[in-house]
């Protein structure tokens, strides 16, 4: 089984998605915790570079490619649970409503990129940029380039968009307490792992 955790930057995707790991380890099944951008260092590129949107995108999608190809699918067909933290959505979210870029095209390339690899459930964890941008600087200090209020603001409106679109894509209140959300997200994978048996 595939999950993906999306939402803005200080949403708290990369806190619940590992609590997530470790309870459904806990409850003996093998889940592995993965994320992206998955490669560091076109991370660091992205990240210090003024780049144009479309080059950036191409370095998420060549990231995104090798991170299907070599670690995802492979545990999928060991029949791991992968949970990862950021998958295609963030693409359509940032630089297709953040920047702007057609959607149709991102969506065309990120097609090609994952060939076709769609999660079984994807959790969105909505929160208001202000909210999540104070959790920023409460815990991380230094805001990367994509962490600013106006740009926040058209991505979470991005995801929210895309949630009507896709029915494998559930909203979740990123401001409920750790506990509630992770059995919200624990109840759901069940049901659905349960279902396809
Ligand atoms: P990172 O520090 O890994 O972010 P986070 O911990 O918040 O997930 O940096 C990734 C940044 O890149 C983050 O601001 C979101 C952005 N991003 C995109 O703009 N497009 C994408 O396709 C992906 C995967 C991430």
């Amino acid at each position: 089984m595939f999950v993906v955790f999306e939402g803005i930057d200080g949403s708290g995707k990369t806190t619940l998605s590992k609590l997530l790991v470790e309870e459904l380890n806990k409850k003996g099944l093998t889940a592995v915790w993965t994320k992206e951008p998955f490669d560091n260092q076109i991370r660091e590129v992205i990240l210090s570079k003024n780049l144009d949107p479309w080059s950036e995108v191409f370095l998420f999608l060549s990231d995104r490619r090798e991170h299907v190809l070599k670690v995802i699918k492979p545990a999928l067909e060991k029949d791991y649970i992968v949970v990862c933290d950021r998958y295609y959505y963030s693409t359509l979210a940032y630089q297709g409503f953040g920047k702007g870029l057609n959607l149709q095209k991102l969506e065309k390339l990120n097609n090609l990129a994952t060939e076709g690899l769609e999660p079984d459930i994807v959790f969105i964890l909505d929160i208001d940029p202000q909210k999540a941008l104070k959790r920023i600087n409460k815990t991380r200090g230094e805001k990367t380039k994509f962490e600013k209020l106006q740009f926040l603001q058209k991505v979470r409106e991005g995801f929210l968009n895309l949630a009507k679109e896709k029915e494998n894509i559930l909203i979740l209140n990123a401001e409920e307490e750790l506990t509630k959300l992770l059995s919200t997200v624990l109840l759901h994978i069940l049901v659905k792992l349960n279902s396809a048996h």
